[in-house]
């Protein structure tokens, strides 16, 4: 047998060790042991990990980089982010927001990040944004897959044209119904756009990815109505809930009774760990609520829970670096989420669950799937976190799209010259 390319000796998500990937045609053909056969290149994965690619499912592309444009958000807080965006909008040009989406696009790649699910506001009536971000994603193709959401900022209702921009955008190539329940000008606003949000999903046969109930007020349950129209128009598995993190001041009894609606309407949840820590709380004086919304109950009733980005270097959140693994660390921190289990569950977050909740196509490191995958310099998922492990080798259909080196540092200590390979520092004890 000839192939394109073959990975020898990759440990796996999963726990197997020392398993060969052969790739041809931009397919995995087969995973096993000792594949016999010829290929273009070989990549000793010496037994390091080799992943499905990174999936980021909440993201902001239209905004990201544009960190300090008018000018730095002070407070801290969401509302000023939105104020702050506003500012902004009018000033956007097409061939700027190109520009940025695309150095982050190749920032993505760096990190082995081959998939983005991004939000785009289409309250700017010139559609700038969603224009450029259609450009973009037709560009991107080859090495990474981007779905747009068409996403009403400044609220469904409460923004003067969002109602028909929503429709201009979705009929312009936008994938996804977005919305903002909590932004509407009343609750009973915000359950209405939800109704009207999922009814325009089910008549176009499109996915929905709700911000919902992004702020500590407890009252805020949009969530609710979400999870009830998704039930009653029949749309399960194609609904998300992004944010959500009222849920984390709720009452419980309330939670105890939500959940449950939740898992039976087949509606995901989307947590953003770094901006939610960020920005939640800032009304509190002490104790400080974390705000990032309560993920292992979710977890717990089955619903799945993947960790989004959301921002990097904008109105909302200065720093990130489309490192998905400094998500899962965060999430994993905010949540308690330190039992070997929970560890393994934040590395699905930046996976395999966002790549069913997006409905990836032929995702994952069986015979079928496209040949996507990351080498890394980390020997299994949990020392991926921890190490926030250096990308080797990002391959997409069958071809090495992106190469580092592994991080080695040489010590010279009274003479004594040593090496320090972060990796090799891992526990000999741990479960795979
Ligand atoms: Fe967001």
């Amino acid at each position: 047998m000839s192939f394109d390319l073959l990975i020898r000796n990759a440990n796996l998500p999963d726990g197997r060790t020392g398993i060969d990937i052969a790739c041809a045609g931009g397919r995995i053909v087969a995973v096993e042991a000792s594949i016999q056969g010829a290929a273009e290149r070989v990549i000793d994965a010496a037994n390091r990990l080799v992943s499905p690619p990174l999936v980021d499912c909440h993201f902001h592309m239209d905004a990201t980089l544009s960190l300090g444009l008018p000018r730095l958000n002070q407070s801290g807080t969401l509302l000023e982010g939105i104020a702050l965006w506003g500012e902004l909008k009018p000033l956007l040009t097409h061939e700027a927001v190109a520009e940025r989406a695309l150095r982050y696009c190749d920032l993505a790649v760096a990190q082995g990040l081959l998939a983005i699910r991004s939000h785009v506001d289409i309250c700017d009536d010139r559609l700038v944004a969603v224009d450029a971000l259609l450009d973009v994603k037709k560009k991107v193709s080859p090495y990474l897959d981007l779905q747009l959401v068409a996403f009403p900022q400044d609220g469904y209702f409460r923004s003067p044209n969002a109602i028909e921009n929503l429709e201009r955008a979705l009929d312009r190539g936008v994938d996804i119904v977005g919305g903002i329940p909590h932004f509407e000008r009343t609750m009973n606003d915000g359950a209405r756009s939800v109704t009207a949000l999922c009814e325009i999903a089910e008549k176009r046969g499109l996915l929905i990815d709700m911000h919902c109930d992004e702020t500590d007020d407890p009252m805020s349950r949009h969530v609710e109505t979400l999870a009830y129209e998704t039930q009653r128009l029949g749309l399960a598995g194609r609904v998300a809930g992004s944010h959500l993190t009222s849920m984390h001041s709720m009452d419980n009894y309330y939670v105890s009774k939500l959940l449950p609606l939740m898992a039976e309407a087949g509606v995901a949840a989307i947590a953003n760990p770094l901006i939610n820590i960020a920005i939640q709380g800032r009304h509190d004086t002490y104790p400080k609520r974390r705000g990032m919304t309560r993920v292992p109950e979710l977890k717990s009733a089955g619903i799945p829970v993947a960790f989004g980005h959301d921002c990097v270097m904008d109105p909302w959140y200065s720093l990130g670096n489309a490192d998905m693994f400094e998500v899962a660390m965060m999430g994993l921190h905010v949540g308690h989420l330190t039992s070997r289990d929970d560890m393994r569950f934040c590395f699905d977050a930046v996976t395999k669950t966002p790549a069913r909740i997006m409905h990836l196509d032929g995702y994952g490191l069986e015979p079928g799937c496209y040949a996507d995958m990351v080498v890394l310099q980390a020997d299994d998922p949990i020392e991926a976190i921890r190490l926030k492990a250096t990308r080797l080798f990002v391959v997409r259909r069958g071809k090495v799209v992106a190469e580092s080196q592994e991080r080695v540092t040489n010590l010279w200590l009274d003479g004594r010259p040593a090496t320090v390979n972060q990796a090799d520092y891992a526990p000999a004890g741990r479960s795979a």
